[in-house]
């Protein structure tokens, strides 16, 4: 018995968005939204989520259904037959209702015009974001991923121009929909304001006579020539007590440390625009060794 209404509830909820549909309309709290059943057949009939007894006031008419004064049972997918045929499906959603902030937050590795959204919304929600670009024109939408209400999305501006100063901010605009609601939210940034840079590679150490001689490289996906795209660099050496110390260097891939550095590390960042640091790299460990050889001195 309660298998049996477990599953008739099932049944006559919305259906769990997997993908965002096609065709959507919103529409206002107790308003009215008029769908129409893209079709050249006359007479159609209406499901509501799969059932033909829909929970909503409707209206049918021709190839036109208005649905009466919108709440939240009478969202979900409603869709048009001419018998056994399906012809047309269109997903119904009730608008925000004061949805508070998403806290969207984007990340660009460099200035390739690329960059990395995340946001959190309704574990139910199904997402898609659409970018401005920076000459103006608007691209096209894109599917966000998400797991547990934490949604995320890769975006491309292929009018960026790492060399040019950017005069507009870019705008991400994105449109969600839940079980029942929609939900939009708009954000402008400047991608010189998200840079955050991968860790610089390569990192190696050798022992020079008395001194460390340390050597990196920049990170893959930074931008050349190094001449306008500069990095300051962070090191980071941990001395056989625990001290750990913090060196910068700027303008250079090597420096000598006359420190008995045990493990080194190093992160970087632009010197002139987002202050954000890269992550560290892995911890360098300096050979058994070397730092006996280092002891001796
Ligand atoms: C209606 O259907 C036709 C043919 O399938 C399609 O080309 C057209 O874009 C549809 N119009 C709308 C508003 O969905
Ligand atoms: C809406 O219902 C139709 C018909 O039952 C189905 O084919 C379609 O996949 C459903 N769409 C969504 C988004 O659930
Ligand atoms: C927004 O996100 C950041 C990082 O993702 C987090 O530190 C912060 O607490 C969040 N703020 C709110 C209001 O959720
Ligand atoms: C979603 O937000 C954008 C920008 O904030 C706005 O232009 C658009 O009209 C909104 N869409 C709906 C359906 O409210
Ligand atoms: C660790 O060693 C360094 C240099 O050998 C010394 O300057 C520092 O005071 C020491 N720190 C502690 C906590 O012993």
């Amino acid at each position: 018995m309660l298998v049996l209404v477990g599953l008739v509830l099932c049944l006559t909820s919305a259906d769990t968005l997997t993908a965002f549909p096609p065709k959507f309309q919103v529409g206002k709290l107790n308003g009215d939204v008029v769908v129409k059943c893209n079709t050249s057949e006359q007479q159609v009939t209406w499901t509501q989520n799969g059932e033909p007894e829909p929970m909503a006031e409707l209206v049918a008419e021709g190839q036109t259904l208005t649905i009466l004064g919108l709440d939240l049972p009478a969202a979900g997918n409603y869709s048009c037959w001419a018998g056994p045929i399906l012809l047309d499906t269109t997903y119904v959603v009730v608008s925000g209702t004061g949805e508070k902030g998403m806290n969207v937050s984007c990340q660009a590795e460099s200035y390739r015009g690329s960059f990395h959204c995340s946001w959190t919304g309704p574990r139910s929600a199904v997402f898609r974001a659409r970018l401005t670009h920076s000459d103006g024109s608007l691209g096209q939408w894109v599917p966000a991923s998400g797991r547990r209400g934490r949604f995320s999305a890769s975006l491309v501006d292929p009018t960026f121009c790492p060399f040019a100063e950017e005069l507009h901010p870019l705008q991400l605009q994105l449109e969600g929909l839940s079980d029942t609601s929609y939900l939009n939210s708009s954000t402008h940034f400047f991608i010189r304001d998200i840079v955050r840079p991968d860790p610089p590679q390569e990192l190696t150490v050798q022992q020079w006579g008395e001194q460390l001689h340390l050597a990196w490289a920049p990170p893959a996906s930074w931008p050349l020539p190094k001449s306008y795209f500069a990095l300051l660099y962070r090191l980071q050496y941990e001395l056989p007590n625990g001290t750990q110390v913090d060196e910068l260097v700027e303008g250079a891939e090597e420096t000598r440390l006359q420190a008995p550095a045990w493990r080194v590390r190093i992160s970087c960042r632009d010197p002139y625009a987002s202050p954000a640091w890269s992550p560290w790299s892995p911890w360098q460990s300096v050979g058994a060794a070397q730092q006996r050889q280092l002891r001796a001195h």
